[in-house]
């Protein structure tokens, strides 16, 4: 139906605002694509030495995930799902930057706490567990990004379960150069130069 395509939109219209380029830009520090992993992400501004424009990143990131989703669970419930793939798709696809956009930890962290807030509990602690032990930014958002998709598939929401393995699998696959680089031990630790 047509609320599909406007719960798409909405998604995708806040996904694709590229914060971590835009935020890095207006501070002064150049075009982020053209630095440390090349990323748009919260991991990557954090190796320009800002960590208030990281954590920025990181929180605005996060919340184009969780306020479409949540003006969807109020506007078209049923088709929630569709606001939050496209929301994930929008970060890492966003038209405005020729389809080059982020990998989608951050964003789907936010989705997950509009979905269904213990869903978004589950990703903080897989993430930040993971972050605190392994130092990896990478790693950990992949293994909380797999962790949700389980999580959601056990909570009974098929549904849920259904976008989060859609875009598990999109994240793994955006972070092939990463895997690449832990596979080699060279992925660097968060806050190093990348
Ligand atoms: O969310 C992105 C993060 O998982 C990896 O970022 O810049 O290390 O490739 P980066």
């Amino acid at each position: 139906t047509i609320t599909t395509l406007y719960a798409a939109l909405l998604g995708y219209g806040f996904g694709s605002i590229p914060f971590g380029l835009i935020l890095a830009k207006l501070a002064g520090k150049g075009d982020i694509r053209q630095q440390g992993s090349g990323n748009i992400g919260a991991t990557n501004v954090l190796r320009t030495g800002s960590k208030g424009l990281a954590a920025a990143t990181l929180l605005l990131d996060l919340l184009k995930g969780f306020v479409p989703v949540f003006l969807a669970k109020l506007w078209f419930p049923e088709d929630m799902g569709w606001t939050a793939l496209f929301a994930v798709l929008g970060h890492c696809f966003p038209v405005w930057l020729g389809f080059k956009g982020g990998k989608g930890v951050a964003t789907n962290a936010g989705v997950a706490f509009g979905l269904m807030w213990p869903l978004g509990v589950v990703y903080a602690i897989a993430w930040l567990g993971m972050l605190a032990v392994t130092k990896i930014s990478s790693l950990a958002g992949m293994v909380a990004v797999v962790v949700t998709a389980i999580a959601a598939y056990f909570a009974g929401e098929p549904t849920f379960a259904k976008v989060m393995a859609i875009i598990a699998v999109l994240v793994l696959w955006l972070h092939r150069e990463n895997i690449k680089r832990l596979k080699a031990g060279t992925e660097p630790k968060i806050g190093s130069k990348g």
